[in-house]
């Protein structure tokens, strides 16, 4: 009996075969120009944004994507605690400092009527920026993560923005494909960040992008990914290679024609989770109808803190089952951070279980995870 994980890669035979003739023709590093606009190509087609600049990871896109905004040091980045811990890392490398807050209740995604009333009653406008009353510091973007594929009210975030000037940097590295409205992600934010890590949905094995409809925001970022380079050893400004390659572009390319294809096995997943919780009674959360997203990580939310005996369970079964994401205002390192009450994201990290997930899932595993689940529902 196989090991069933959370996530692994499942590429399509098409994907493995775009690598093979990007191999044959020598196309493998981050100066492959022609694979490396084919993958921006088709990520712009899918997001349907103006420009796209790949990056070697959703990690870098973040950093990439505060620093193209303008973002400067000692500044304030709105975000969620309950993230990845890349979203905060790359807010820190940037230079400026990550203000915490709480998931909207029954979402997994930032609770913005707590950011606005706390931007209301903690800041002070001087000239066209807003700062911090306590700390004085420049309170300068909003980061919201779209948490497993999950999206907050988009509208209400450009509406918080527009209202304390803030950019707007979406965290979008488990929500590919996902549209607000029917329409591009790009027209709501100032930069999406994206991330084809081997456990993502569709995958290029590493790597990552941001996409935008913003020219000065793309010449940015094409910089800060490029060591800055404006001719052969000149350098107008600061820069790292941050760059993908050709290798991870073709796998990307291949994984990105077969996106319908994705979207539909990740739904029909999500579809089996979803009556299998409503049938034995265990909680999940759904997405609004305006959000058309798939969901990266099937969860459901149990009714209990589950305890270390359900995970040694599972794995006798051959179940990788773990815990998920702790919060970031309960990392040691982030704890002198800007933290705000956290009252729904302390009742979801320790309640939430991720399920396997990965394109591979076939039925005689979901029986088995199902089975499982049913079997050791007394520890949920
Ligand atoms: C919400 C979130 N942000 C950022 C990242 C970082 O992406 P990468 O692993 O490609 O650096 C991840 C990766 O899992 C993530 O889940």
């Amino acid at each position: 009996m196989r090991n069933i994980n959370i996530l692994e890669p499942n590429l399509f035979f098409k994907s493995k075969k775009k690598l093979i003739d990007t191999l044959r023709k020598n196309q493998i590093s981050t100066a492959s120009k022609s694979i490396i606009k084919k993958f921006e190509k088709k990520i712009s087609q899918l997001d349907g944004s103006k420009y796209v600049v790949p990056t070697n990871s959703g990690s870098s896109a973040l950093y990439v994507g505060f620093k193209a905004v303008g973002v400067e040091k000692n500044d304030l980045i709105i975000m969620p605690s309950y993230t990845f811990v890349a979203t905060a890392n790359a807010c820190l490398l940037s230079g400026a400092f990550p203000w915490f807050f709480d998931l909207e209740k029954k979402k997994l995604t930032i609770d913005l009527d707590q950011v606005e009333n706390k931007l209301k009653l903690m800041s002070f406008k001087k000239g066209k920026f807003f700062y911090h009353k306590k700390t004085k510091q420049r309170i300068f973007a909003i980061c919201p993560v779209y948490t497993l594929g999950f999206l907050p009210d988009l509208i209400k975030v450009k509406r918080i923005a527009k209202k304390f000037n803030l950019k707007i940097i979406a965290d979008a590295a488990c929500a590919i494909g996902a549209k607000y409205n029917k329409k591009s992600l790009a027209l709501y934010n100032d930069v999406v960040c994206y991330s084809f890590n081997g456990n993502k949905s569709l995958t290029a094995g590493g790597g990552g992008a941001i996409s935008t409809n913003n020219k000065v925001i793309y010449k940015n970022s094409f910089l800060l990914t490029t060591n800055g380079k404006s001719d052969q050893y000149f350098h107008k400004s600061f820069g790292l290679n941050l760059r993908i390659t050709g290798i991870h572009a073709a796998l990307g390319y291949g994984e990105l024609n077969e996106f319908k294809k994705i979207q539909m096995k990740k739904n029909r997943l999500r579809k089996k989770y979803i009556n299998t919780s409503q049938i034995n009674y265990f909680e999940t959360y759904f997405l609004d109808k305006n959000i058309n997203s798939m969901i990266w990580l099937n969860f459901l939310i149990s009714k209990k803190n589950i305890k270390s005996i359900f995970f040694k369970n599972a794995k006798r079964n051959k179940l990788n089952l773990a815990p998920f994401w702790t919060p970031m205002h309960l990392q040691p390192f982030l704890k002198n951070e800007l933290i705000e009450k956290m009252k729904n994201t302390n009742f979801v990290w320790k309640k939430i279980l991720v399920l396997p997930s990965s394109l591979n899932i076939n039925s005689n595993d979901f029986k088995k995870i199902e089975k499982f689940l049913i079997k050791n529902s007394k520890f949920l």
